[in-house]
């Protein structure tokens, strides 16, 4: 076991491995930053998708003037794809973990990087569901191990939630913080390990809810999707944010947040069955849409349809998980607003709405929820708070 008795002052090589949505995402705005970055996956055909992927988004950064034509290839010049391990782990002061959800494939891949990096290198995940205590006992540095959540699509998401283990070191806490930073991105530090962080504990039940909405109340995609947009603030609809992130992500995620505490989710039985359909969404053109590309692709979403939805069962369940993480104390109340602005793009702060709708309103949504189908609905202590 390595003994954590340094600070780690100034991180300069990254090394992120996968190179998949996230992983590729994550090199480029380290590179963009001015890091050099090694982007390590098992194949080379990976690593060519993950570059083609960075060179069409640079390109659309340098189309809308965000970017100059210098920095672009500046920041290619300090990416270097790679599939050796050995190599990719060479003078690496952090190590970011991007690899698919699978707590038995992490273990191979933390035993290996263990193996070989440098015992002063960091180590953060950037899983969304999975324990971070258990993912830092599976390296030989527990207290140089943290989460670190991004969110997609990462170039343009500003938040990272940085989420500490049972043993992660004070100083590797500041050093990730001050890292998010430098990277352009805006840290908020979840207090406590628990299931879906803050985000994933509001986006995630919301898929399954919507679909339930879309049973009790006869509607379409559309017409969810419209009102959420419209109605609450949402800068995408859910259907479509589920399809953009990928329903391979939103089924693994679902699972795993469902395992670790039952009461966060109400699964839908039909985002496991397009999971085992294959239907991932965008990335393999279709999900609860059709697409034409893998690549960023929107639905035209017609405000009028926004009418024939109302969200009160969406902004019910959303509000009481919000609640849950504050009366648990995984956040304040302006990290919760903060996150969910800057990691979800919401344009309204989501209690601020629920309170202008009524949360007596949404209390009794609630109670009528719950004495229908269980426990998962009933209101949280804080919401019956905000209410006297
Ligand atoms: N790099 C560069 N440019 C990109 C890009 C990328 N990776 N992806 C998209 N773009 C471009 C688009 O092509 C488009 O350019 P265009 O105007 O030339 O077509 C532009 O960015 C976006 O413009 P739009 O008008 O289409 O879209 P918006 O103004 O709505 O902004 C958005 C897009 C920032 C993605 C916004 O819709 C948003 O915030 N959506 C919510 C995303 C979200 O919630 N992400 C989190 C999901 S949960 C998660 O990731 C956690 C995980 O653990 C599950």
């Amino acid at each position: 076991m390595i003994e954590c008795d340094h600070r780690m002052d100034k991180i300069a090589n990254v090394t992120v491995l996968g190179s998949g949505t996230m992983g590729h995402g994550i090199a480029q705005i380290a590179a963009m930053a001015g890091f050099n970055v090694h982007l390590r996956d098992v194949e080379q055909r990976f690593l060519d998708n993950a570059m083609d992927k960075i060179k069409w988004s640079l390109n659309k950064l340098v189309e809308k003037n965000k970017m100059t034509k210098e920095s672009f290839e500046q920041t290619l010049s300090r990416l270097v794809p790679l599939v050796d391990l050995k190599e990719g782990l060479k003078n690496a002061d952090l190590v970011i973990e991007a690899v698919p959800e699978d707590l038995s494939l992490k273990r191979i891949v933390y035993k290996e990087v263990s193996a070989y990096a440098d015992p002063k290198t960091l180590f953060a995940s950037n899983t969304s569901t999975l324990p971070i205590s258990e993912m830092a006992n599976l390296t030989d540095r527990p207290g140089s191990f943290i989460g670190l959540h991004f969110f997609n699509p990462p170039q343009l998401m500003k938040l990272v939630e940085v989420i500490r283990g049972h043993k992660t070191d004070q100083s590797t806490v500041d050093t990730l913080m001050a890292f998010v930073q430098d990277i352009g991105k805006s840290p908020v530090l979840v207090q406590k390990d628990v299931a879906g962080f803050i985000v994933n504990r509001i986006f995630i039940p919301l898929v399954h809810e919507a679909l339930f909405c879309k049973e009790r109340d006869g509607v379409t995609y559309e017409e969810i999707d419209a009102a959420m947009k419209s109605k609450l603030g949402f800068p995408m609809g859910i259907f479509e944010l589920a399809d953009y992130t990928g329903l391979d992500v939103v089924n693994k995620a679902s699972q795993e947040m469902h395992q670790r505490d039952e009461n966060v989710i109400n699964p839908h039985p039909l985002v496991e069955k397009l999971f085992e359909q294959k239907k991932f969404g965008q990335k393999t053109g279709e999900g609860f849409y059709s697409y034409t590309s893998d690549k960023y692709e929107r639905k035209d979403l017609v405000q009028a349809d926004a009418l024939s939805f109302d969200p009160i069962a969406m902004l019910a369940v959303a509000s009481n998980n919000a609640g849950w993480l504050l009366s648990n104390g995984v956040c304040s109340r302006p990290d919760l607003e903060n996150a969910l602005r800057l990691g979800m793009g919401l344009k309204k702060e989501l209690l601020a709405t629920a309170q202008e709708i009524g949360t007596k309103r949404i209390i009794d949504k609630l109670y009528e929820l719950s004495d229908k189908y269980g426990k998962f609905y009933s209101p949280d202590p804080y919401l019956l708070q905000l209410a006297d």
